[in-house]
């Protein structure tokens, strides 16, 4: 597996891969690899020549500095998953000047409203240093598809929204979320959770799960009562949203349309280390 340390390096040798007329797919990580990253890789060896990966712990993406100090991180570790997993050919590690020449900060972005929906409300500025450094990205190591979990659902719908307004020529793919056996979506920060609060967590996908089987038969206001309530009996947890959207146009739904798709999204706060999820609904 080739290791790229600056942009220099990366873009020579994409050049060169280019010009063999290899189909390059890409996912770009934050590093603190596990198996969901590598169901990426995984999707990305079956439909492309040469897979890339990046780690990159983008700190315009960080509206509180605490959880950017203590997002994990270790990129020896990374490596070496890596290159078990066998399905990397190529990763870059970017210097911040590689990424940020003109320095550290967010472009600013339009992405037709999906961007003040959810995370959008919780965490301003979050999508406008997603689509700066992935853009960036983008641009270097021009792939045929890019990689992207469905964990992160808005993020997902975010990316394809800023390559189709920038007609950047790349096709967006997103990846099911890959759980732990608990039910509990895989996660890098699920690293920084105890034993006991990583078990409690469960509660999560459970909480979807029974989401799921009230879809369509109780009311909307209905379900988002009672997701509240399972959240207030759980010690150490804070529940931060839930929101039964649209899936298409992400906006919260009060009622269910009959020819609309719908998906639930939930944060949870297990101490400081907040906890992402979502569920397509049927
Ligand atoms: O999902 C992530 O890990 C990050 O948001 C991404 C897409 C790598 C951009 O920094």
């Amino acid at each position: 597996m080739k290791i790229f340390r600056d942009k220099k390096t990366l873009t020579d040798y994409i050049e060169r891969q280019k010009e063999m007329g290899k189909k390059i797919g890409f996912a770009p990580t934050m590093g603190a690899l596990h198996q969901g990253h590598l169901s990426l890789y995984e999707k990305a060896e079956k439909e492309n020549d040469l897979v890339i990966s990046s780690i990159f712990v983008n700190p315009t993406q960080f509206n509180n500095p605490i959880d950017l100090e203590k997002y994990p991180r270790n990129v020896e570790r990374d490596l070496k998953l890596l290159e078990q997993s066998g399905f990397v050919d190529a990763v870059y590690l970017p210097q911040v000047e590689d990424l940020y020449p003109e320095g550290l900060k967010s472009k600013s972005y339009d992405f037709d409203g999906l961007e003040n929906e959810m995370e959008g409300k919780f965490r301003p500025g979050h999508f406008d240093g997603v689509g700066t450094v992935v853009e960036e990205l983008l641009r270097q190591v021009k792939p045929d598809h890019a990689y992207f979990g469905e964990k992160d659902y808005q993020q997902l719908a975010i990316i394809a929204k800023l390559t189709e307004k920038l007609k950047l020529p790349v096709k967006i793919n997103g990846v099911p979320i890959f759980r732990e056996k608990s039910g509990l979506a895989m996660s890098s920060r699920n690293e920084r959770l105890t034993p006991t609060q990583r078990e409690a967590s469960k509660i999560i996908h459970e909480t979807l799960i029974k989401v799921n089987e009230w879809f369509r038969i109780i009311t909307v206001p209905e379900i988002n009562k009672r997701v509240k309530e399972i959240f207030e009996d759980q010690r150490g947890m804070t529940l931060e949203y839930f929101e039964i959207a649209d899936e298409k146009t992400l906006k919260e739904t009060d009622f269910f349309y009959k020819d609309k798709d719908y998906r639930a999204f939930i944060v949870v706060f297990v101490d400081d280390v907040r906890l992402i999820d979502n569920m397509h609904l049927d």
